[in-house]
C-alpha cells in the first residue's frame, strides 16, 4: 500500500479504540498476502559477551554486574536438536557483538553441523551485529540463510544520543546492504518508545525499512535497564502501555507498507505483557521466537528489565503455530530470477 510520512504520521497517532480499525486492516492485508501461518524460530542466546557498549543494552561491554557466558557446541547442537524434533522450521543464533576471528571460525564450524543434525531442513538465521563483509560472507557460505541486524533507529542524530561517540549509522547500513549483496534474506529493525524519539522518527523508521526493502522485521518497545547510561533519562519515556500500544500500530503500518515480509512478535513485547505477542500477531506479525537457550544461561541475556525467562506462548498462538523454514515470501519474489 503507497502511503505517504504524513498518512504513517497520522495511522501512529490513532488512539483510543481507533486502532483497532487499523489493525483490522492490517490483519486482513496478512490474511491476503502470507500463508495464514505463524512461523516458529528457537531462540538460541549463544553468547552475551559484547564488544559493544550502546547506551541502552544491559548487556553492553561496561556492565560490569553481568556474569558473561559462551554455549559450547554441544548445548547449540542440543537446542538445535529440540528445534528440529519440535517441528520448528528454523533457528536463530544471537549473541553480543564479538568479531574475532576465533568466534567467527566457531560459528562457521557449527553451521554445517546445525544443518547435518536437522537433514538440512532447519533454516538458520543469524544474529550477530555488526560484522565485516567477509565474516558474513564466510557463515553464508557454512549454511546461514538469514541475518538480522537491527538498525535501532533510522535518525542519525537519535543514533548518536543512544550510542558511544563514533558509532556510524552510515556503517550500519553499508552492513545491511552487503548482507542483502551476499545474498542473505534480511532483517531489520527498532526500538520504539526509545529517550528522545518522536513519531516522526518511527514514520521514517518504516518508510526506511520500505525503501531497504527487507524481508524480514523484528521491532520492539524500548525497555530500560537500569545498569544502562540512558537509564538517566527514565522520567521522560511514555508509559509502558503507550510503547506496547505504538508497536503494534507500527507493526500494523509496516504489513500496510510490506504486505508479503515476516515481522516478529518480539520477546520484549511479552515482557510487556503475557497477551502482547497475540495482539502483535493480530496486528500484522507472523513470527513468534521462543526462546531455546539452555535454561541455566537465560537469567544472564538480560538486554533489558524482567526480560521473560519462560516462554508461555498462549494457547492460541500455539495452535496457529505451523512448522517448517517459513521463508518471507518477499525474499522469494525478490530472488525468483
Ligand atoms: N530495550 C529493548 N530492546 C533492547 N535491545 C537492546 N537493549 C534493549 C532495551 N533496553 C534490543 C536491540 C538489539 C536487540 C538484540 O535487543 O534492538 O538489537
Amino acid at each position: 500500500m503507497a502511503l505517504t510520512k504524513k498518512d504513517i504520521i497520522k495511522l501512529l497517532e490513532t488512539e483510543g479504540s481507533n486502532p483497532d480499525a487499523l489493525f483490522k486492516q492490517s490483519h486482513e492485508i496478512k490474511s491476503n498476502n502470507c500463508t495464514n501461518t505463524t512461523w516458529l524460530r528457537g531462540l538460541i542466546e549463544y553468547s552475551n559477551i559484547c564488544s559493544k557498549d550502546c547506551l541502552y543494552c544491559g548487556i553492553r561491554k561496561s556492565n560490569g554486574l553481568v556474569k558473561r557466558y559462551v554455549l559450547s557446541e554441544e548445548d547449540v547442537l542440543s537446542a538445535t536438536k529440540y528445534a528440529y524434533e519440535s517441528g520448528f522450521g528454523s533457528i536463530v543464533i544471537q549473541a553480543g557483538e564479538v568479531c574475532s576471528e576465533k568466534h567467527i571460525k566457531r560459528i562457521e564450524s557449527l553451521l554445517p553441523k546445525i544443518k547435518q543434525l536437522s537433514n538440512n531442513e532447519l533454516g538458520i538465521t543469524l544474529s550477530l551485529g555488526e560484522q565485516s563483509r567477509d565474516a558474513c560472507l564466510r557463515w553464508f557460505e557454512a549454511g546461514a540463510d538469514r541475518y538480522l541486524l537491527r538498525i535501532e533507529t533510522s535518525s542519525k542524530d537519535l543514533y548518536a544520543r543512544i550510542h558511544p561517540a563514533g558509532y556510524s549509522l552510515e556503517r550500519r547500513i553499508e552492513a545491511l546492504r552487503d548482507l542483502r549483496d551476499i545474498g542473505y534474506q534480511v532483517g531489520t529493525g527498532v526500538m520504539i518508545g526509545l529517550p528522545f524519539q518522536t513519531i516522526e522518527n518511527l514514520a521514517d523508521d518504516l518508510l526506511f525499512m520500505r525503501d531497504m526493502d527487507i524481508d524480514m522485521c523484528g521491532m520492539g518497545p524500548y525497555i530500560e535497564h537500569r545498569d544502562t547510561p540512558l537509564f538517566e533519562f527514565k522520567g521522560t519515556l511514555k508509559p509502558v502501555s503507550w510503547r506496547l500500544d505504538m508497536t503494534l500500530k507500527m507493526i500494523a503500518v509496516l504489513r500496510m507498507l510490506m504486505p508479503d515480509i515476516n515481522i516478529a512478535a518480539t520477546t520484549a513485547l511479552q515482557a510487556i505483557s503475557s497477551y502482547a505477542r497475540d495482539k502483535a500477531i493480530y496486528a500484522g506479525a507472523n513470527v513468534v521466537m521462543p526462546n531455546i537457550t539452555p535454561m541455566e544461561c537465560r537469567e544472564h541475556y538480560n538486554l533489558y528489565e524482567n526480560k521473560p525467562v519462560c516462554d508461555d506462548l498462549s494457547k492460541k498462538t500455539n495452535d496457529l503455530g505451523l512448522f517448517s523454514q517459513g521463508n518471507s515470501l518477499h525474499f522469494k519474489k525478490r530472488t525468483r530470477k
